[in-house]
C-alpha cells in the first residue's frame, strides 16, 4: 500500500506540474483528493490492514495528501500570476505611440462672411435688427408695394404655408416692419441679416440662403449716400483697390433701383473668365426707398427719404473665395471647410 501511495504521489505531482489552467488543476484535485478520489480510496481500504501497518500507512497517506494540497495551491498561485501578467500585457498602453489628434473646430465660411459684413456696417453706425423667417404676405409683399397678382411676385417664387403666410423670400420685410414700428422717428440706420427661402435649386441658387438687408431713412438722403456707403462696404470687404458701379434695374419697393457691381479682383476690370469678360461682378440690389413704401408705413415722403439694399451672403462668399458651386457651402465636407 505504501508503494501505491508513492505511485499516486508521483503521478499526481507530474500532472500538477504540467497543468495549464485552473480548471485542469481542479480536475486533478477531484481525481486524487476528491470524495471518490484515488487517495481517498486508499484511506478507505485501510480497514483491511494490520494494527502495525495502519498508523504507518495512515501517516504516509496524510503526508501525501498534505503534499499534494500544497503543490496544487502553489501551482494555483503560479497560474493566477501568469494569467494576470498576460492580461496586463494585452491591455498595456504603449506610451510611445503618437496621440490621437482632436480636431479644432472653426467657424463656417458663411458665418465668417456674415460676421465680416456685420462688422463693416456696425463700423458705419448701423444697428442690427432681425425679423421672422415665417412671414406675413403683407410684410413680404404688400407693404413693399407688391400687390397680390403683381407680376413682380414671379421674381421670387415662394413657399406658402397658408395663402397669407409664407417663408420670407427676402429680408426686405424687415424694412416694412421697422418703418411701421419706428415712424416718425429718423434717422433709421439698420442692417437685417438672416435666412430667406425661394423655390430655386441649382449651382448658383439654393432653396435657403442668407441675405443682409440694409436701409437708412433720414432727411435729405440721396443716391450719392447710397453709392458712398456701398463703395465703403465693397472696399472693406474685397479690397481698397475696388470700384463699384450702379446699373439701372427694377424693384417695386425702390425708385430708382439699381443692380450694384464690384470691379473684378482677378483682372481689375480688363475682363476675364471670373467676370465673364465684363470686368464687373454683381453683388447686390439696391435703390432709393419707394415713396409708396414710406407712405404705407406712415412716413411723409415729402419730408424724409432713404436708401435700401439687399445682398446675398453666399454670393459674397463665393466671390470673395472664388467658390464656383454654392452647394459646397451647405454640404459640410471637411475637405472643403478646412480651407477657410
Ligand atoms: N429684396 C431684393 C431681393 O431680394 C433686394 C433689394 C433689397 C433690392 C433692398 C433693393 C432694395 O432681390
Amino acid at each position: 500500500m505504501l508503494e501505491q501511495l508513492r505511485k499516486i504521489q508521483a503521478e499526481a505531482e507530474e500532472m500538477i506540474k504540467t497543468a495549464i489552467d485552473l480548471p485542469a488543476l481542479n480536475e486533478i484535485r477531484v481525481r486524487y483528493l476528491g470524495k471518490k478520489g484515488e487517495l481517498t480510496q486508499v484511506l478507505r481500504g485501510m480497514g483491511r490492514l494490520s494494527a502495525e501497518e495502519r498508523p504507518l500507512v495512515g501517516k504516509q497517506a496524510n503526508e501525501v495528501r498534505d503534499y499534494l494540497e500544497e503543490q496544487i495551491q502553489s501551482k494555483t498561485r503560479q497560474i493566477k500570476e501568469q494569467e494576470k501578467t498576460k492580461k496586463l500585457r494585452e491591455e498595456a498602453l504603449d506610451v510611445t505611440l503618437p496621440g490621437r489628434r482632436i480636431g479644432l473646430g472653426r467657424r463656417h465660411p458663411l458665418t465668417q462672411i456674415m460676421d465680416e459684413i456685420q462688422g463693416i456696417f456696425l463700423g458705419m453706425g448701423f444697428e442690427i435688427v432681425e425679423g421672422p423667417e415665417v412671414e406675413l404676405d403683407y410684410y413680404n409683399f404688400e407693404a413693399l408695394n407688391i400687390p397680390k397678382d403683381h407680376p413682380a411676385r414671379d421674381m421670387q417664387d415662394s413657399f406658402y404655408i397658408t395663402p397669407e403666410i409664407l417663408l420670407r423670400t427676402h429680408t426686405s420685410p424687415v424694412q416694412a416692419r421697422t418703418y411701421e414700428a419706428r415712424v416718425p422717428e429718423v434717422p433709421v440706420r439698420i442692417i437685417a441679416p438672416g435666412k430667406v427661402y425661394r423655390r430655386d435649386d441649382d449651382a448658383t441658387h439654393s432653396p435657403m440662403f442668407q441675405q443682409v438687408e440694409g436701409f437708412l431713412i433720414d432727411r435729405q438722403v440721396s443716391l450719392a449716400d447710397l453709392k458712398g456707403t456701398l463703395l465703403a462696404f465693397a472696399r472693406q470687404m474685397f479690397g481698397q483697390d475696388r470700384e463699384i458701379r450702379l446699373r439701372p434695374s427694377f424693384f417695386p419697393f425702390t425708385e430708382p433701383s439699381a443692380e450694384v457691381d464690384v470691379s473684378c479682383g482677378m483682372c481689375h476690370g480688363a475682363g476675364c473668365r471670373t467676370c465673364s469678360y465684363t470686368g464687373w461682378l454683381e453683388i447686390l440690389g439696391a435703390g432709393m426707398v419707394h415713396p409708396r413704401v414710406l407712405e404705407i408705413a406712415g412716413y411723409d415722403p415729402e419730408k424724409v427719404s432713404g436708401f435700401a439694399f439687399g445682398m446675398g451672403v453666399e454670393r459674397i462668399a463665393m466671390l470673395k473665395y472664388g467658390i464656383d458651386d454654392m452647394r459646397l457651402l451647405f454640404e459640410n465636407d471637411l475637405r472643403f471647410l478646412q480651407q477657410f
